[in-house]
């Protein structure tokens, strides 16, 4: 058969250091930060360490060699993968692009908000209550209620980040992704390693990290538990998601994928952990600045970052410096992954429509922009990234990637010649261990997740909110991403684009 040409550049990745740099810069982000430390803490502390390191070994990294394997050897988006594999399971592409759109909308909000802290922390806006302050005066937030009135001081941050993330998009993979997170990872990891040395010379912090690591065994008897080390795993590691199918797709024929999914695997762990002894290291002294237990004031995500934070940072010897460490390291952070998501849909509609880089960009950027910056600059975007944030993680991504093992293991049974296209150049050999996982082990444990947490959403309304607002932004976002990926695999794709995976370049790979 001879392959016919691809009819677009998909544009690649110079070479192997660039791609695990994009990755690692895809992996890293707001989960490790602000999210990892409280779930290490609420689930059982240092007996968290076994969930979490079963839901690494037994389901993120077999899972990201799952979207290696594809992107790798598909040479395209996440749909276009799908679809070579079989025009029935294009859905599946699609469906985790529309993930990626709701995750978008919303991520970008976060870096906005981080953005304006960044400078907050010079001045410590919030003066003796960050809590009201950032609920009240900076987000303007209304309480249960949805209105449009615009917030200036969120809304120019959110410009500024779609700005730039839309210049980056343009440059395209190498001279945009590849170089951004070649440049923001190792900042990031001096401003973060600063930060956490801070944190450890802080007063209380040895309570802090007492707190953190002191195991609850019993813990581990709670099957939520459980479900949250799943659920970490797999948005901290971007795999479920489209993301790493597609990055893989820009990477040359005989670069080691087996060993640099490991890599990213072990590099992202690394991040976490790291980042739950400077949090916690900062927890610590805020409660001992506060007479109160360590406790007593662990909070994470929005009240980590926006409450918690911030009243350290008033209190804490250099907490101008603090505050801009940690602030811009999540901007850092947050940045290299919000372009990873907006890669998936930007290189799932070039594939489709054939169209240009530059076009690409803008169609899919400015709608998306558009709608993150009317939600979040508005009053009522915090209740809806709440729910949305839940509902996705556990009704897209977790489900996405469970129809998408039981696909590829049943539906074609191509996971042994994955296996086989992986070991190839791979330094790890991919043997029926990892066969047995994906195809048996793994979708049980995901499968037997999801019905408990189905369980859990239908019982308890999550976080008492009103039914008619979950309706919307949870299942509705949650059930729209599916039936947006089904009506996506609809059209058919155009003449010119192949239906079989064009062979490598021959291209030397350093
Ligand atoms: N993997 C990215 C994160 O942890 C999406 O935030």
């Amino acid at each position: 058969m001879t392959a016919i040409k691809a009819p677009i550049d998909r544009g690649r990745f110079s070479n192997k250091t660039v791609f695990i740099m994009a990755a690692i810069g895809s992996a890293v982000g707001l989960g490790n930060i602000w999210r990892f430390p409280y779930v290490a803490y609420e689930g059982g502390g240092g007996a968290f360490i076994l969930p979490y390191l079963i839901a690494l070994l037994v389901a993120g990294i077999p899972l990201l060699l799952l979207d290696y394997a594809i992107g790798h050897s598909q040479r395209g988006s996440a749909p276009l993968s799908f679809a070579r594999l079989s025009r029935r399971l294009e859905f599946i592409g699609w469906w985790q692009v529309a993930i990626c759109v709701v995750i978008a909308v919303y991520y970008a909000a976060i870096l906005a908000w981080s953005t304006q802290y960044v400078g907050f922390s010079f001045t410590q806006a919030w003066g003796d209550d960050p809590e009201a302050f950032f609920f009240r005066d900076f987000l303007h937030a209304a309480d249960n209620t949805i209105t449009l009135d615009f917030v200036p001081a969120v809304l120019i941050p959110m410009v500024l980040i779609w700005l730039v993330a839309i210049v980056v998009m343009a440059l395209g993979v190498q001279r945009g992704i590849g170089a951004t997170a070649v440049i923001f990872i190792p900042v990031l990891l001096v401003a973060f390693g600063a930060l956490v040395i801070q944190a450890l010379t802080l007063p209380g912090a040895v309570e802090g990290l007492q707190t953190l690591f002191a195991p609850n065994w019993a813990a581990l008897a709670d099957p939520a538990v459980w479900a949250s080390a799943f659920g970490q795993i797999f948005f901290s590691l971007s795999v479920g998601f489209g993301i790493m199918i597609t990055y893989a797709s820009y990477v040359g024929r005989k670069i080691d994928m087996t060993g640099s999914a490991f890599v990213v695997g072990f590099a992202n762990s690394g991040f976490e952990l790291l980042a739950g002894i400077g949090v916690f290291g900062a927890l610590g002294f805020l409660a001992q600045a506060s007479g109160a237990q360590v406790a007593d004031v662990v909070a994470g995500g929005i009240g980590l970052a926006f409450v918690a934070f911030p009243a350290i940072i008033s209190q804490a010897p250099l907490g101008a410096l603090l505050g801009v460490l940690f602030f811009t390291s999540l901007v850092l952070a947050g940045f290299t992954s919000l372009v990873s998501i907006l890669e998936v849909v930007i290189s799932a509609v070039r594939d489709k429509l054939e169209l240009g880089r530059v076009q690409a960009t803008l169609i899919v950027t400015v709608p998306i922009a558009l709608v993150s910056v009317l939600l979040f600059s508005t009053t009522s975007g915090i209740l809806v990234l709440d729910i949305s944030d839940y509902f996705i993680n556990r009704f897209g991504i977790l489900l996405a990637a469970l129809v998408a093992m039981l696909a590829v293991a049943w539906g074609i049974r191509r996971v042994p010649a994955f296996a086989e296209h992986m070991s190839r150049f791979g330094s790890i050999r991919l043997g029926r261990w990892w066969v047995a996982l994906i195809t048996v082990v793994t979708p049980i444990l995901i499968g037997l997740m999801l019905v408990l947490e189905l369980i859990t959403a239908i019982t308890t309304p999550y976080e008492g909110y009103p039914a008619w607002m979950l309706g919307i932004f949870g299942w509705g976002v949650a059930g729209l991403a599916l039936v947006a990926g089904v009506l996506l695999s609809i059209p058919k794709w155009k003449r010119t684009t192949p239906m079989e995976a064009p062979e490598h370049d021959e291209e030397v790979i350093r």
